[in-house]
């Protein structure tokens, strides 16, 4: 039965430069996700954009002194460039500046306003009395009242990642005079979160099969009662109010707009694709599955906030999953685009090869607990797993095939009990990691793969093939196609993330780039190798040295 599953990916800002810290907490992992479940036969559809709006997009636009859209038209180039150069497969990426999002965000308003979950409140909210003007999210730093910590934002704490108010924050500096805001009196629409509080619990508390860290916030966070929050913002910059009682100068908040993209980024898929109402086999099929692939800091977001207004607006799916990933941090330091540490996504990807980068990611992906990473760590894991496991194995298996049987793959003889389990193991490696990734555990489903190419190494250095090949040709032939048939279930179990080798690997063995299906495809004696290349190149130690 082919399942019809939203691969939903977190919208990165279009302020700065991503780096390593969300690649691998959102868009790596929910692309080894979404590749598998294609070869899996399942029906993706894996859709994200550029985050354009908000204080992260007009703070820094305030900084180079140019427009909001200058800096948004840059980094939404970048993110294209970056994406097409890793590989990652989206079926959709656009941004929230379309026409379609303003069209679907002001429509969800207004149901919300309808189904009376929006109310307009006036509220107080911090001014800058030298430039004149209100200090939304951003626009304010300083004392975390919750756990301390000196520069937290006023949209939401770095250290500890609850979401703020700027007025909660314990002196609050002005970002754009440095001066001490004063309050004002501004009116504001709210999400009446709190009358969401109850069956947000009851929904959350089914969840027993989502990562622990993940159900645990999103439950503390609705136990310790959910206050109302404004969703519009005294700013120029966003998706303007699809109602004119508030006045000039407010636009709908940045992540009341953007978690409304997986939405309109669907609708613009289906538009596109040429039946508009295909989206709705994703949102409005109960049986449909949602993943919302997201870091640490997006939690609230899509675990609370957006189920609320999901069950707000009624009548669309919530979240399956939102398997939310802990930190990558380099020396311990947190790995933070709006603090500049560590280096760009562009930047290593100029310096590594693809899969090389995806590989030394994908084996430590935070996906319980904040994990660290350093240059010579991924260094190490290119060269002592990824090059001298799986290269090395692709390669002596093949050339040796290629130079002593004509170019073909060798034909068997009998097989000896020892062959058959690492047959065997072309598709046992893909029932398991199979299984891994359908928990979402990526990492465990490429430690898997490794493991099976570990052995076949092993099942070679005690057969030494090599040697065979001067004193019995026809058990070497036996060994070699032995090794290419678990290679080639290897190749696909690697596929999701490795796609880039995974193709070289495939025209190496004389089947092709693209792999069709998860199943070992058996490769039969005498089918024509292709020319045999090295899979990766040993990564010299000065590589990421500046
Ligand atoms: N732009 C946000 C960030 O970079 C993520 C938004 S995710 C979505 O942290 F929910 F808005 F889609
Ligand atoms: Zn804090």
């Amino acid at each position: 039965m082919s399942r019809r599953i939203l691969v939903a990916v977190a919208w990165p800002y279009a302020s700065g430069s991503r780096h390593l810290g969300h690649l691998a907490g959102a868009y790596l992992p929910a692309d080894i996700f979404a590749r598998y479940q294609r070869l899996a036969g399942n029906q993706v559809l894996m859709v994200s954009g550029s985050d354009v709006h908000g204080t992260p997009i007009t703070v820094r636009a305030d900084q180079e002194g140019v427009e909001p859209q200058v800096i948004v038209d840059r980094y939404h180039a970048e993110f294209l460039r970056d994406w097409e150069t890793l590989g990652i497969s989206w079926d959709l990426y656009t941004s929230t500046g379309t026409p379609n999002h303003y069209e679907v965000t002001q429509e969800v308003f207004m149901r919300l306003l309808e189904n009376g979950y929006l109310e307009k409140r006036t509220s107080s909210q911090f001014y800058d009395p030298e430039a004149d003007r209100f200090l939304p999210d951003r626009y304010v730093q300083g004392t975390c009242p919750h756990c301390g910590y000196g520069e937290a934002r006023g949209d939401q704490c770095d250290n500890c990642g609850r979401t703020l108010d700027p007025i909660d924050l314990i002196d609050p500096v002005s970002k754009i005079s440095g001066a001490t805001p004063v309050e004002r009196d501004t009116e504001h629409y709210f999400l009446l979160l709190s009358r969401l509080e109850e069956p947000l619990r009851e929904w959350l508390e089914t969840k027993t099969t989502w990562r622990r860290h993940v159900r645990n916030w999103a439950l503390g966070m609705v136990n310790e009662g959910l206050p109302d929050r404004a969703i519009t913002r005294d700013l120029e910059w966003g998706v303007p109010l699809p109602v004119d009682d508030l006045g000039p100068g407010k636009r709908i908040y940045v992540w009341f707009d953007a978690v409304i993209g997986y939405l309109s980024a669907s609708k613009e898929w289906a538009a596109s694709s040429g039946d508009p109402d295909a989206w709705r086999l994703w949102w409005e099929d109960p049986e449909a599955e949602s993943y919302y692939f997201v870091g640490k800091d997006n939690i609230p977001f899509h675990t609370v906030i957006w189920p609320a207004m999901l069950m707000g607006y009624g009548d669309l799916n919530l979240p399956t999953d939102v398997p939310a990933n802990q930190y990558v941090t380099f020396g311990s330091k947190k790995a933070s685009a709006s603090r500049g540490v560590g280096r760009s996504i562009g930047w290593y990807a100029s310096r590594l090869e693809p899969d090389a980068l995806r590989y030394a990611l994908a084996s430590v992906l935070p996906e319980h607990q904040d994990t660290d990473l350093s240059d010579e760590e991924i260094i190490r894991r290119v060269n002592e797993e990824l090059v001298a496991t799986w290269g090395n194995l692709v390669n002596r298996v093949l050339t040796m095939s290629h130079r002593n049987f004509d170019g073909v793959v060798p034909t068997p003889g009998e097989l000896d009990p020892e062959d058959e389990e690492v047959e065997r193991l072309a598709t046992l490696v893909l029932e398991r990691t199979a299984e891994a990734i359908e928990k979402v555990e990526l990492r465990a489903g490429l430690r898997v793969a490794m493991e099976a190419a570990s052995e076949v190494n092993a099942y070679l250095n005690a057969t030494e093939p090599w040697r065979l090949l001067k004193t019995d040709r026809e058990r070497a032939a036996t060994v070699l196609w032995t090794a290419i048939q678990a290679i080639a279930g290897i190749r696909v179990a690697l596929h999701p993330y490795l796609p880039h080798t995974s193709a070289v690997v495939g025209e190496m063995l004389g089947l092709g780039g693209e792999v069709g299906e998860w199943s070992a495809p058996g490769v039969p004696g005498g089918q024509p190798l292709g020319e045999i290349v090295p899979l990766f190149a040993k990564l010299d130690e000065t590589v990421l040295d500046d």
